[in-house]
């Protein structure tokens, strides 16, 4: 599975480049804005620090203005990947973009019939937010496991990009089920570097070989 950072934080891509295993990056208009910057900028530092697809999304809202907007943002540079959300326009919008050979990232996914009508019209991604969905109470991880037999039982070529991951185990589940690929918060990777046996193992080990000299 291919692991994404979820952020507009070009500081914590900076510090999560050296991992050596981040594949790429999403934003959305609410990271954008937490970061004060205008996306642009943003998005101009992330191409410069990973080499892999840069998702930033349109904020338009007919397909239109959606199309005007991504075929812009996709100017910045060839791994800018163009999110739209899962409408009608954004369908639309995502079939043109799609024909001008520009990436998409269908985004805001939360059935499997709307997966559905976005790999029909070409989305190189789909995004269920897996995580918004456990917190009404719904089986998110059932979407994913759903849109995953869908896509395989036509060779959709759509990744699904399991999106709104939480916590380590939400990263362990959609592994397990084949997304192609996690989105996942700075916070919720570094956890995912840590086990209290890994830590106290290493301690012993270390004062053991002190002990030994
Ligand atoms: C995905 O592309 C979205 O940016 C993101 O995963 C949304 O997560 P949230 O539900 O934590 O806002």
């Amino acid at each position: 599975m291919e692991i994404f950072l979820d952020t507009g934080d070009v500081e914590e891509i900076k510090q999560a480049a050296r991992w050596g295993f981040i594949d790429g990056v999403t934003t959305n208009p609410s990271l954008i804005a937490k970061s004060g910057r205008p996306q642009t900028e943003v998005i101009c530092d992330i191409v410069n620090i990973i080499d892999g697809p840069i998702s930033a999304e349109v904020i338009a809202t007919d397909a239109e203005g959606m199309v005007r907007e991504g075929r812009e943002l996709a100017k910045i540079h060839p791994n800018v990947v163009i999110k739209l959300p899962m409408t009608e326009e954004g369908i639309v919008a995502c079939k043109e973009l799609s024909q001008d050979e520009i990436k998409t990232n269908v985004t805001l996914v939360f059935s499997s019939n709307q997966a559905l009508l976005a790999a029909k019209n070409g989305a190189t991604y789909v995004s269920p937010f897996m995580g918004r969905l456990d917190d009404i109470g719904h089986d998110g991880i059932a979407l994913i496991e759903e849109i995953r037999t869908i896509f395989d039982n036509y060779a959709f070529q759509t990744q699904i990009i399991a999106a709104s991951l939480r916590h380590s185990i939400h990263v362990r589940d959609v592994a397990m089920v084949g997304a192609d690929v996690g989105t996942i918060p700075f916070k919720v990777v570094k956890g995912m570097f840590n086990h209290p046996m890994t830590k106290n193992g290493l301690d012993q080990f270390l004062k053991d070989h002190a002990n030994s000299n």
